[in-house]
């Protein structure tokens, strides 16, 4: 009797910048059996995958196609980066009521074809838009998350082992809060090799502030994607790597602890609203939310965030 194997099947939705990179080191990976890409812009979206099938001689086996919605039904993970970019003359607002009937309409037609898999939105602003996506598709909060600041916290954790002259693999550090301008760094969960960062500092002896010192390296990440935009136009190796690490938890069922955004109904007091904090990622999305015991200040700076996103939620037309 042959055996049914689950083939590991990702559809990318959105083949631009973002959808292109990941999918490229997706690839490389050998963590996917079958990438698949969508666009409504179906000659970028052939030229695309043409560009990346021609790679399969250096990859480890895997199909990669131009896919339709039909192949949401047995996708594992559907990832969406599909959105517009803000054009002259036209206001944040308009572009968020834009980019939400874009994601929302992606997000119904995932569910309509009964996928059972988890979905991840990348497109911008990514916390609001997760909203969009769990309200629409109708899923369970575990099943659409968003990829929040996970790329926040790979920059937070490169400048703090860089200025610490510390491999970043061994550096703990986690930006909360919306993935946009109220981020901010969780200082009393930071660690460098276990040792709490404050408790590091004599160790790593290499300012003479610290306070001021990480206030500039928690600003620098906060306008790291402002300052890539505007000398290159868009931001996508690291938002690649960061959505394959997600990828990487979710189909080898990993337990990552990764601060993608979810849906809080009550953690942290906060409720019907998505952001960041820290969450174990596995294969049906989010087994469980840390409901890490944050210090006062970061307590403020969480509401701050979850209000900036709220407002935002609140002038979409319902
Ligand atoms: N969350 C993060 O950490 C993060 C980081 C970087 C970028 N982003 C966001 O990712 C998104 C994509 O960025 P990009 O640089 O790849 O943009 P891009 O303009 O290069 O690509 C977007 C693609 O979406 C496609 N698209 C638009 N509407 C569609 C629809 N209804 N169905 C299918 N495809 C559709 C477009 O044709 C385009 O190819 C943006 O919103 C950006 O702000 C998020």
């Amino acid at each position: 009797m042959k055996t049914q194997v689950q083939r590991r099947k990702v559809v990318v939705v959105g083949a631009g910048s973002v959808g292109a990179t990941y999918c490229y080191a997706l690839a490389q990976s050998g963590l996917a059996d079958e990438i698949i890409l969508i666009d409504k812009n179906e000659e970028l979206v052939q030229g695309q995958v043409l560009d990346l099938v021609h790679g399969k001689p250096f990859f480890p086996a895997v199909r990669i196609g131009v896919g339709t919605e039909d192949d949401y039904a047995d996708a594992q993970l559907v990832v969406i980066t599909a959105g517009s970019a803000q054009r002259p003359g036209e206001t944040r607002l308009q572009l968020l009521q834009k980019n939400a009937d874009i994601v929302g309409g992606i997000a119904e037609s995932v569910a309509r074809h009964e996928c059972r898999g988890v979905m991840l939105i990348v497109t911008n602003p990514v916390d609001v838009l997760t909203w969009v996506a769990l309200k629409r598709s109708g899923w369970e909060r575990n099943r659409v998350i968003g990829s929040g600041t996970v790329l926040d916290s790979a920059r937070l954790r490169y400048l703090l082992g860089n200025h610490c002259g510390v491999d970043v693999h061994n550096v703990h550090a986690y930006i909360l809060g919306e993935h946009g301008d109220s981020e901010f760094a969780a200082w009393s969960m930071t660690n460098v090799a276990g040792i709490k960062i404050d408790d590091y500092c004599p160790i790593c002896n290499k300012c003479s502030d610290w306070k001021a010192e990480r206030a500039h390296i928690e600003q620098q990440v906060r306008e790291a994607a402002y300052k890539i935009i505007n000398a290159k136009g868009a931001t996508h190796f690291a938002v690649g790597m960061s959505l394959l690490r997600i990828t990487a938890s979710i189909l080898r069922k990993q337990n990552s602890v990764l601060t993608v955004s979810v849906m809080l109904n009550g953690e942290f007091g906060l409720k019907d609203v998505c952001l960041s904090v820290p969450s174990v990622v596995s294969d049906s999305g989010i087994e469980k939310i840390i409901t890490s015991p944050l210090d006062t200040e970061e307590k403020v700076l969480l509401d701050r965030s979850a209000a900036v996103i709220k407002e935002a939620i609140d002038s979409l037309s319902k």
